[in-house]
């Protein structure tokens, strides 16, 4: 299977983990041999429930015996996708009430991203450095990573950067801008927070002049910073949220909301201003209705602050310099790349899945489901601790 995997299947590293998976359950993923590996990573953030979770293949193998796709994006009435959009309008601040679902999180960007556009009447676009975004043209384009995009240039013309967090940046910000595009915590960057109310102020200045705040959710929403979505830690209501990864439960989802007003700007000038096949599938969407239930019905958002201070209890060793992030978006900074590297390679081998940041080599990525146990961090954090144990730091 693996030199089939590495022969016929493209891949976009030289090294891939080459896990051959065989199944998964709860917290934990297992190989064709049977090994089980506790999952410290939730598929990047994509599974906030575990795998397999019980509510969440219910729903999907309930669907699977009503329909499945019967017609393209927004035409018929298909319950699990309006059910989905109505708990997420339920669950959010008044202003963000209308929800469009498409396939996955750098889709729903570049829908944001047209609207925004739509919206305005304006072209140029701002985003900050060391963003990610996605990897379609549009979302490419506002990357903030220039070794990463330089191949596929051009891409989309007027964007600017600006340095998360500067305040003095702001002044970037003009009646030229159409739009604002931040992650609410910088996740390829090394999980930064905003600091100092500066989403406030980035939503102050887009008012002053009149561009719209578009904030990307799409790894911390859904529960992982505590909060349903990482904007209600920073006092700051976007104008569009775009969100994507957890929300499906495992399945393929992207979605984007703001106010009706907004986005009924999709139907004219031009009309079907944003279409897609797939988006709102109702078997994806049934998947995201039960993980959306779960996690706005459960302990589970209140328990990942918990859990955040066990990692943080366990995690103290000379190797681990600093932890960032918030609930369960954490990071471990290491003193070295190579010491990164070590560290998730050889927690691989102890059964231990951790993974690394996109543009961050000094990062290890911890976000684990939200249904981890007590029990499961502590085994963890111990292999952690074991493997830090066997390298010099020097
Ligand atoms: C912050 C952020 N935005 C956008 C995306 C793109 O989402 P997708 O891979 O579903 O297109 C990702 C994916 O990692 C992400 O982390």
């Amino acid at each position: 299977m693996k030199s089939d995997f590495l022969k016929y299947q493209t891949q976009t590293t030289a090294h891939p983990l080459a896990m051959e998976v065989s199944h998964a359950n709860g917290s934990y993923i297992y190989d064709t041999n049977n090994k089980a590996y506790l999952d410290f990573v939730a598929g990047v953030s994509a599974t906030p429930l575990g795998h397999n979770h019980p509510k969440v293949i219910g729903a999907i193998k309930e669907q699977l015996d009503k329909y499945l796709h019967v017609m393209v994006y927004g035409e018929y009435i298909q319950k699990p996708a309006v059910e989905l959009a109505k708990l997420l309008a339920k669950n959010l601040p008044s202003t963000l009430e209308n929800t469009y679902l498409v396939n996955s999180g750098t889709e729903a960007i570049e829908g944001a991203l047209k609207l925004a556009k739509r919206a305005t009447g304006r072209s140029e676009l701002i985003s900050a450095h060391n963003a990610y975004h996605g990897n379609t043209m549009g979302s490419m384009s506002v990357m903030g990573y220039e070794e990463r995009k330089q191949a596929f240039r051009p891409l989309l013309p007027d964007i600017r950067f600006i340095t998360f967090n500067n305040e003095e940046d702001l002044n970037l910000i003009t009646s030229k801008t159409a739009g604002v595009l931040l992650e609410t915590i910088q996740g390829g960057a090394g999980f930064i927070q905003p600091e100092n109310g500066y989403l406030e102020k980035v939503k102050k200045r887009c008012v002053e002049v009149g561009a719209l705040l578009i904030l990307d959710e799409i790894q911390p929403g859904i529960g992982r910073t505590g909060k349903l979505f990482g904007f209600e830690n920073y006092n700051c209501v976007p104008d569009i949220l775009v969100m994507g990864k957890g929300l499906g439960g495992g399945m393929p989802i992207g979605a984007f909301t703001a106010s009706s007003k907004l986005m009924s700007l999709l139907q004219q000038n031009p009309k079907l201003g944003h279409i897609t096949t797939f988006g709102g599938h109702p078997v994806i969407a049934a998947a995201a209705l039960a993980t959306l239930k779960e996690i706005t019905e459960s302990n589970l958002m209140p328990l990942a602050l918990e859990k955040e201070q066990l990692f943080r209890k366990l995690l103290v060793h000379p190797l681990i310099k600093e932890i960032r992030g918030i609930g369960l978006m954490l990071a471990l900074m290491m003193p070295s790349e190579t010491i990164t590297n070590e560290v998730i390679l050889k927690c691989q081998d102890e059964g231990l899945i951790l993974f690394w940041l996109l543009f961050e080599p000094k990062a290890v990525r911890i976000t684990p489901p939200l249904t981890i146990s007590n029990d499961e961090i502590i085994k963890g954090c111990g292999i952690i601790i074991d493997i830090l144990n066997t390298i010099d730091g020097e």
